[in-house]
């Protein structure tokens, strides 16, 4: 035969096989979200082209194009403001300012509290300061004996109140105390652990790390190695700890790898691929996104044209949990709740309980620890094993030396006694209810007062979405700290409750929000004109961006 002869016949032997890898490509991507946080290699690349600036003074209060009546109002709000911070503050912040040189994690979040153009001249002027002296009830002290009603959470750590995790703490620490730190070998309290995270998970083995971040690392890497496949599926938008393979795009220095990031809730595109492709190890599922599927975590930094939404809707997201349930099943595919965030939160038995859908595997960690840090991984016999008898080479090796830490232990266990108990019981009975009627009175009293602000809930976890386009909705974050708000670095994007707060609580709570948005309108924030307009926003970064990128400069 001719040799282009057998080159065109080998061609055309290929091209099924091509056209099939081709098909297959382009279903996976139109299962992928179709904006930047749907295409973390993308938004990897596009993040890396943007360039730093600060805004100038003159710039800062002028961002929108308010007129200079309305510039001179921003200015000497933000002075009272200023003022008030460092009055109440001034010990607090001394010490912030000494260690933050020192101090990586400072360093970051405070860089990253606010959209970046705006950054420099909020951390020159509106100090937060890092330190707490004491915590008790619903609030935490500084070290000026400045008080706050605690809207942290401890980054979800804390669900039933700060008094309780002391007291989990110090029963963990006496309890573990006879072994001091003795690792490799557990304390008896470890039994109870194990019997109890079996029976709350309805799954047969548990393994303990350190965070969640190991735990969730631990749960993949068994899905990989038991179906002996690949690709670990996660939704847009969630989080599952800093470890690569979980936080592709922007935020992780190397390149997204074997993770298909795809469309969350109910979307036809992403339960193809499942139905399709053999290369799926895992889907992870972050409950929590059922606030804002298909969104990343709503920090204020990225509160850059003012919209924000949200909004949690229970049967839709109950009815797509289990559809994944049934495609994982179908396909062999193995389905991991991470319930670090949620997990004891929105019941007792999480959000397996909460959404009746069963996992294969279950992450949990933060408030399982009763205060100390902790990841758990609870999973299925034949997926939690990390060895092959047929072939004892074949392992798949974690171990860590403070698993399973006494005092952790310890405090665990005491977490574990106390939901059992019928105080806690008694907390869960009409959570949801409870916690759904807040949010609506809390949303009454913003609209009754007239401000552009509302929150969407999924139970004690709350993110708040403002009613108008503004350029300095972030700025809300501070006027909530004069008025003894403490958010944690993420501002307005979470209010995170224990669930020991009283209606009292509440309104209190209520009342300083109030009473915060009505300083921020009055000090001229929330001006509207075209310039406020999103859209207008959108282009006026855009230009700034393109004439830093091409010139090195702006204006
Ligand atoms: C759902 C989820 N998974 C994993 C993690 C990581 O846990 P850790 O911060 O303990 O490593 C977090 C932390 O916020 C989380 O919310």
């Amino acid at each position: 035969m001719p040799t282009e002869t057998l080159l065109a016949t080998l061609a055309l032997a290929a091209l099924p096989a091509a056209l099939y890898k081709a098909w297959r490509r382009l279903q996976l991507s139109r299962a992928k979200h179709p904006s930047l946080a749907g295409h973390s290699l993308w938004a990897k690349r596009i993040a890396r082209l943007v360039p730093g600036y600060s805004y100038t003074e003159a710039e800062f209060f002028a961002a929108d194009g308010a007129p200079p009546e309305v510039q001179a109002l921003r200015r000497a709000g933000l002075a009272r403001l200023s003022q008030r911070l460092r009055m109440r503050s001034s010990r607090t912040l001394a010490l912030t300012a000494e260690v933050r040189e020192g101090l990586s994690d400072l360093q970051f979040t405070g860089r990253y509290r606010v959209p970046f153009q705006f950054s420099e001249y909020v951390r020159a002027n509106l100090p937060l300061g890092a330190f707490w002296a004491s915590a008790e009830g619903v609030e935490l002290t500084d070290l000026d004996g400045t008080r706050c009603i605690d809207l942290t959470g401890s980054y979800g750590v804390n669900v039933f109140g700060l008094d309780f995790y002391k007291a989990c703490m110090a029963e963990g620490l006496a309890l573990g105390n006879s072994l001091g730190p003795v690792l490799g070998g557990y304390h008896p309290c470890v039994a109870d652990n194990v019997a109890r995270l079996k029976a709350i998970s309805g799954l047969d083995e548990v393994s303990f790390h350190m965070s969640g971040t190991e735990a969730v690392m631990q749960a993949v890497r068994l899905a990989r190695y038991h179906t002996r496949k690949r690709y670990v599926v996660r939704f847009t938008g969630a989080y599952h700890g800093w470890w690569e393979d979980v936080q592709p795009g922007p935020g992780n220095p190397l390149p997204p790898r074997e993770t298909y990031t795809l469309k969350d809730m109910g979307d036809a595109d992403t339960l193809r691929v499942l139905r399709t492709r053999t290369d799926i190890a895992c889907v992870l599922v972050n409950p929590l996104q059922a606030l804002h599927p298909n969104r990343n975590a709503p920090g204020d930094s990225t509160l850059v044209d003012g919209q924000r939404s949200a909004g949690f809707d229970r049967a839709a997201y109950t009815a797509w949990l289990h559809t994944l349930r049934q495609v994982c099943t179908e396909r062999g595919i193995v389905l991991i709740f991470d319930e670090v965030f949620v997990g004891f939160r929105l019941a007792p038995g999480g959000a397996q309980e909460y959404f009746g859908v069963q996992a294969d595997m279950v992450t949990y960690g933060k408030t399982l620890g009763g205060g100390l840090p902790v990841g758990v991984v609870c999973g299925r016999q034949h997926l939690m094993q990390r060895f092959r008898p047929e072939r004892p080479a074949d392992i798949c090796f974690a171990r860590g030396t403070f698993n399973a830490h006494p005092a952790v232990m310890g405090a665990m266990h005491a977490f574990l006694n106390r939901l059992q108990t019928p105080e806690v019981q008694a907390i869960y009975s009409g959570l949801d209810e409870r916690w759904q009627a807040r949010a609506a009175a809390f949303n009454r009293a913003m609209t009754e007062a007239s401000l552009p602000l509302r929150v969407e809930a999924l139970s004690s976890i709350w993110t708040v979405t403002y009613q108008l386009p503004s350029r300095y909705h972030w700025l809300l974050q501070f006027y909530l700290r004069e008025a003894g708000l403490a958010l944690s670095w993420v501002g307005t994007g979470r209010f995170i409750f224990s669930l020991n707060f009283s209606d009292a609580d509440m309104a209190e709570v209520t009342r300083r929000v109030v009473a915060a948005c009505q300083h921020m309108q009055a000090d001229g924030w929330w001006w509207q004109g075209p310039g406020s307009q999103p859209k207008a926003i959108r282009r006026k970064i855009l230009k700034e961006m393109l004439q830093m990128r091409f010139t090195g400069k702006r204006g």
